[in-house]
């Protein structure tokens, strides 16, 4: 989606959550594909998965920032989490935020998902 974007209107006239997620993609790619991708063991996020746990947009980045990578917990900045969360939420058609805007703290608990509590480590072994 990213990529069609860039091809479609070139680099320089993407708005900032579209630069925003396609940074995402690429955080993905390198952090969480190997897990999460079609097939592979974790399952992959899909939007019944991702509203059926989290709150807001925030909840997500914050879990994860926490918890992901699961084998590497901590290894994510806040810049990146923020990222990969918004590329997540586009695939899923679930990032409704202005283009202009980027999803940061002020701006992502206005993305509600409708999940049921804050999901918080409960993925520790
Ligand atoms: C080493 C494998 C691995 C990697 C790499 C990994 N994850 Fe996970 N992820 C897991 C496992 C295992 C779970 C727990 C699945 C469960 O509880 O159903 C999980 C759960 C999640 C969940 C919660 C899903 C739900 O149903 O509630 C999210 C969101 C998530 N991962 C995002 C990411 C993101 C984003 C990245 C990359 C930054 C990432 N993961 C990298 C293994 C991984």
């Amino acid at each position: 989606m990213a990529a069609f974007a860039a091809a479609a209107c070139g680099e320089s006239h993407q708005s900032a959550l579209r630069q925003q997620a396609g940074w995402g993609e690429g955080v993905y790619a390198v952090n969480c594909a190997r897990c999460h991708d079609s097939g592979r063991s974790a399952g992959e996020l899909t939007t019944t998965r991702l509203v059926s746990s989290f709150v807001d947009a925030g909840s997500l980045q914050q879990f994860v920032l926490r918890e992901m990578p699961y084998d590497r917990r901590g290894i994510l900045n806040p810049t990146d989490a923020w990222a990969v969360t918004a590329w997540l939420l586009d695939r899923n058609r679930l990032l409704r935020l202005r283009p202009d805007y980027r999803l940061g703290p002020k701006t992502a608990k206005t993305v509600r998902l409708g999940g049921d509590l804050p999901r918080r480590g409960h993925v520790r072994p």
